[in-house]
C-alpha cells in the first residue's frame, strides 16, 4: 500500500489539479467493530472503534453548481457532476459516497452548491473496515463546516445513513458512521442504536499486553446487494412475527417462546441478534471491570453465532478465526457486515508473530490468496487537519 499523503502534500496536489488552494483538509477514520454485529438496524447495541486508517479530503466550495471529484487511487480520473442534478443512477465507484452525502444534505434542505474535492485514503477498500463511511464522514464534516450548516454528530450520522440507504443503495444501520464521527483514541464506542445514546469505553489493548490484529481475507463483499439486505429483511420478519417494534425488544428469556412462533431459519437469525446484544452488554461490563484480556470468550461466541445462526461468515473468515485462536489469540471474530472482509484477533503481543505466521500458512495450505494482516488501535474520530 502506498503511504497516505499528509495534509500539506494533499493540499499541494489539490492546487495543482484544481488551480486554487483548498479551503481546508479534513479526515475521518475507518472502523473495526469489536462486537455487536447486525444489531444496529435492530435498534440494539454495538461496540466499534475508529481505527488509525483514514480517508482525507481537501475541499473548497465553488460559487457555481459544478462538482469536481478526484482521488489519489484507482483509475477513475476526474469526475464532474452538477449539484443541481445529482443522480444515484449515474454515480460511479467511490464518487457515490461524496455525491450521496451532498444529496442527503440537499434532502435536509441544505444546498452547499458545487465543490472541488481531492480524496486520499489508506482505509483498505472492500475489507469490511468501512472505507465508504470514512469518505462520507470526511466529506460531511468538511461541508458542514464550510457551508456553516451547524449539524451535530447526531444529524451527520442520520444524513450519512440516508446517503448509504437511499443514494448508494445499501440498507445499512448507523454503526459505522457513528464510530467514524464519535471515535476517540484508546476507546471503543458503546452505542445504543435506538436513540444514539453513547459512551466511550476504555479499550487499551496495548497496556494489557495485547494487539488487535485485522486479518483481511481479501474476499470482497458489497452490502448494496444480496446477503446483507436478506438478513435485514429476516430480522424485520422476526420482529413482526413476535409483535415487537425491533429485535432490540426481545430478551434472552423470550427466546424459548420465540422458537415456537418462528420458522427455524428466522428463529436462528433472531437468536443471533438477541444473544449478540447481550454479548455487547457483557463486553462493556468486562472492559470497564477487568480490561481487554477478559473479553476473548465473548468474541469467540460472537463469531460462532454469526457462523451458525446468522450465517454471514465464509470459509476464509472461519479459518482466520480458528487458526488465530489456536496460535494464541485470546479471542477472534469476523467483523463488519460479513460475506467476506476481515476478522479481528485480539492477540497477546508475545504471540503476534506466531498468529501472523500460522494464519498465513493455513491460507497457503487451503489455496486461498494471502491475507493482509495488520495491527490497528482505537484512534480519534473525524476532524479538520488543516
Ligand atoms: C455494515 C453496516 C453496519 C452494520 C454492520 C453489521 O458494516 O454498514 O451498519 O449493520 O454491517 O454489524
Amino acid at each position: 500500500m502506498t503511504l497516505p499523503l499528509d495534509s500539506g502534500a494533499l493540499a499541494a496536489r489539490f492546487e495543482s489539479v484544481f488551480g486554487a488552494s483548498p479551503a481546508g483538509v479534513w479526515q475521518a477514520p475507518g472502523r473495526v467493530n469489536l462486537i455487536g454485529e447486525h444489531t444496529d438496524y435492530n435498534e440494539g447495541f454495538v461496540l466499534p472503534f475508529a481505527i488509525d486508517r483514514t480517508a482525507r479530503v481537501a475541499v473548497r466550495l465553488r460559487p457555481d453548481s459544478t462538482i469536481r471529484l478526484l482521488s489519489t487511487f484507482g483509475n477513475q480520473g476526474l469526475t464532474t457532476a452538477d449539484a443541481d442534478a445529482l443522480s444515484r443512477d449515474t454515480a460511479r465507484g467511490w464518487t457515490k459516497y461524496p455525491l450521496g452525502v451532498l444529496w442527503a444534505l440537499q434532502e435536509r434542505g441544505l444546498q452547499a452548491g458545487g465543490l472541488d474535492l481531492l480524496l486520499d485514503s489508506d482505509v483498505p477498500r472492500g475489507a469490511g473496515l468501512s472505507s465508504s463511511h470514512a469518505i462520507e464522514c470526511a466529506v460531511i464534516t468538511a461541508v458542514n463546516e464550510l457551508a456553516g450548516a451547524g449539524l451535530d454528530a447526531r444529524d451527520m450520522v442520520l444524513a450519512t445513513q440516508r446517503a448509504e440507504n437511499d443514494f448508494v443503495g445499501a440498507p445499512t444501520g448507523i454503526m459505522d458512521q457513528s464510530a467514524s464521527l464519535r471515535g476517540a483514541a484508546g476507546h471503543a464506542l458503546f452505542l445504543d442504536c435506538r436513540d444514539q445514546g453513547s459512551r466511550l469505553v476504555p479499550f487499551d489493548a496495548e497496556s494489557a499486553g495485547l494487539v488487535t490484529l485485522v486479518i483481511d481475507t481479501r474476499v470482497s463483499h458489497s452490502h448494496a446487494s444480496g446477503g446483507y439486505a436478506e438478513r435485514h429483511a429476516s430480522c424485520e420478519l422476526g420482529a413482526g412475527a413476535l409483535g415487537v417494534r425491533a429485535l432490540r425488544d426481545v430478551g434472552l428469556a423470550d427466546l424459548e417462546e420465540a422458537s415456537g412462533l418462528l420458522d427455524p431459519v428466522t428463529f436462528r437469525r433472531v437468536r443471533h441478534v438477541v444473544t449478540e446484544n447481550d454479548r455487547v452488554l457483557q463486553t462493556v461490563q468486562l472492559l470497564e471491570g477487568s480490561g481487554p484480556g477478559a473479553i476473548g470468550p465473548l468474541l469467540d461466541a460472537s463469531h460462532a453465532s454469526m457462523r451458525d445462526d446468522f450465517e454471514i461468515s465464509c470459509p476464509e473468515l472461519d479459518l482466520a478465526v480458528e487458526v488465530s485462536r489456536s496460535a494464541g489469540a485470546v479471542g477472534a471474530r469476523m467483523t463488519g457486515g460479513g460475506f467476506g472482509g476481515s476478522a479481528i484477533a485480539l492477540t497477546p503481543v508475545a504471540a503476534e508473530q506466531q498468529v501472523r505466521a500460522a494464519v498465513g500458512q493455513a491460507f497457503r495450505r487451503a489455496g486461498y490468496p494471502a491475507p493482509d494482516i495488520f495491527a490497528v488501535r482505537p484512534a480519534a474520530g473525524a476532524m479538520r487537519l488543516a
